[in-house]
């Protein structure tokens, strides 16, 4: 059964009616042409003919020639050209038939014979229902040196012309419904090719959309069709990494929740269940108090984390020197707090750059609180930034615990730190670097580290120079940094 919404059949009936469309009017235009061609041939051999008759019968009415040897003279030129042929003089009456002689006497009033008595050529053609069938009929004028003498009629059967373009015409139809048929045929078979992989995509993509996301469709072609079928597959691929991504984020946070609501839990039994002196009461509660900052924590970098493309969407032109002086602003009472030493080294001449700063801001933050975090007091930390051949570099330096040189790429990866508990002690999350990481590739720049164990580390942030903003854009340039702005969350180390 022809299903008619199906490409399969829509394609191979255009492809029928296109071929059909094509062959009538070719068939209609040949027929069309064949025909008056032959015609005007038919027409001009009698009038050719005629002329060649004209003179011998004009010589017979001069000799005053009866009916008799006009009909014999007639009927042998009738032969020859294949035509009936009738002598009339200019009062119309027949003064010879070739056909024995049969109108001889008659008047034959025709509108052809008025035009060859005229002196013109007169012509028609008609269905004779006599003998059914159409005839061409032909008068021209029969003149001799004495002047117009009358005229001589033609009449001669179409049916060779009409037989030969009937069977041309059958030759159309059958050569129309052959070339139907194979089209139908050959479009039918395309189309089951292409209609083919069309349907194994449909169902691989409807088994997707039900959440099986590992689906796989053979490229048996290098055509368009093969060219989706390879994207689907990538899709189906990166589908399933994003889901295996998911899972394992999702277990992540449920597993860094659980730590700090299982202590949660557990002091708040013991409060509830045993009687105890107002200072252990203390302890307990300074537990839960630190538990639920730590969870607090958590999840403000969760939020950081799925704001950071908005974020770091809302760009301006930035004056990189200011904010980096502003993120060191909020940072210096901490070092100090914690009895460190804060260097900086910034040239006047950095650029200008089209970046959110509150992208920024938090990325340095990050990277600066590490450092204050990680480096035990009577350390010192140093900030520097240098403009160079393709970015402008900004290092953090610090002189802490240092990183253990195979966990160094780990350290970017989201919830991974070095030392669990002393991180989660100083109110880390394990998901500050990941952030940063991903804000810096938004921006097409890196974020590198090098580090030595119980030596320190140092961390390199490379803005690409080609985001950095011309002298002649800087019109409108912000003052780098807005007090109404949001400020990073400022985190005082858990004691
Ligand atoms: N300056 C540093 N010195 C030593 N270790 C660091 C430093 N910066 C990062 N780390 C290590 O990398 C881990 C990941 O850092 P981050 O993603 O910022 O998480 P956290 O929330 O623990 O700060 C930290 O837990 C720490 O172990
Ligand atoms: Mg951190």
């Amino acid at each position: 059964m022809l299903k008619l919404r199906t490409i399969r059949s829509r394609m191979t009936i255009t492809y029928v009616l296109l071929v059909a469309a094509v062959m009538i009017l070719t068939g209609l235009f040949v027929l069309n042409k064949l025909e008056n061609y032959h015609l005007a041939m038919e027409k001009e051999n009698l009038e050719r003919a005629g002329g060649l008759l004209v003179p011998h019968v004009a010589t017979y009415l001069h000799e005053g020639a009866g009916p008799q040897r006009l009909n014999a003279a007639a009927a042998q030129f009738a032969q020859q050209v294949n035509a009936r042929v009738i002598v009339v003089d200019n009062n119309h009456v027949v003064l010879g038939d070739s056909r024995a002689g049969e109108l001889v006497g008659t008047s034959l009033a025709r509108f052809e014979v008025e035009e060859a008595l005229k002196g013109r050529t007169g012509q028609s053609i008609q269905y004779s229902t006599l003998s059914r069938q159409q005839v061409l009929q032909v008068a021209i004028p029969l003149i001799d040196q004495d002047g117009q003498q009358g005229a001589l009629f033609f009449a001669t059967s179409l049916n060779p012309l009409y037989g030969m373009l009937a069977a041309v015409r059958h030759f159309f139809i059958f050569a129309t419904l052959v070339a139907m048929a194979l089209t139908a045929a050959l479009g039918g078979l395309f189309a089951h090719h292409l209609g083919g992989p069309i349907k194994e995509l449909t169902a691989a993509a409807r088994r997707m959309a039900a959440g099986h996301f590992e689906q796989k469709i053979p490229v048996t072609s290098r055509d368009e069709i093969g060219e989706l079928a390879d994207q689907f597959n990538v899709m189906s691929s990166s589908l399933k990494e994003m889901k295996k991504r998911l899972t394992r984020f999702v277990a992540d946070v449920s597993h860094e929740l659980r730590t700090p609501l299982a202590s949660i839990h557990v002091c708040l039994q013991s409060l509830q269940h045993y009687d105890m002196k107002p200072e252990e009461r203390q302890e307990f509660l300074q537990d839960i108090n630190q538990e639920t900052q730590r969870l607090i924590y958590l999840v403000e970098d969760l939020l950081e984390l799925t704001r950071r493309e908005e974020v770091a969407d809302k760009r301006e032109h930035v004056a990189l020197g200011k904010l980096i002086e502003e993120v060191l602003s909020t940072s210096i009472p901490r070092a100090t707090r914690k009895e460190l030493k804060l260097f900086k080294e910034l040239p006047d001449d950095l650029p200008h750059f089209n970046i959110s700063p509150e992208a920024f801001k938090r990325v340095l933050f990050n990277v600066l609180d590490n450092a204050i975090k990680f480096t035990p007091a009577g350390g010192w930390l140093k900030v520097s930034a240098a403009k160079g051949q393709e970015n402008v570099c900004i290092t953090v330096q610090d002189t802490g615990h240092g990183i253990p040189e195979e966990e160094l790429p780990l350290i970017f990866e989201r919830f991974y730190r070095v030392d669990q508990a002393r991180s989660r002690d100083l109110g880390g999350s394990g998901l500050g670097l990941a952030i940063c990481k991903e804000i810096m590739e938004l921006y097409g720049g890196t974020i590198t580290v090098e580090s030595q164990e119980e030596k320190g580390s140092t961390f390199y942030l490379a803005f690409p120079l080609r985001h950095a903003v011309a002298e002649e854009q800087l019109k409108n340039v912000t003052s780098g940094y807005n007090i109404e702005r949001e400020n990073p969350p400022a985190r005082a180390s858990i004691p």
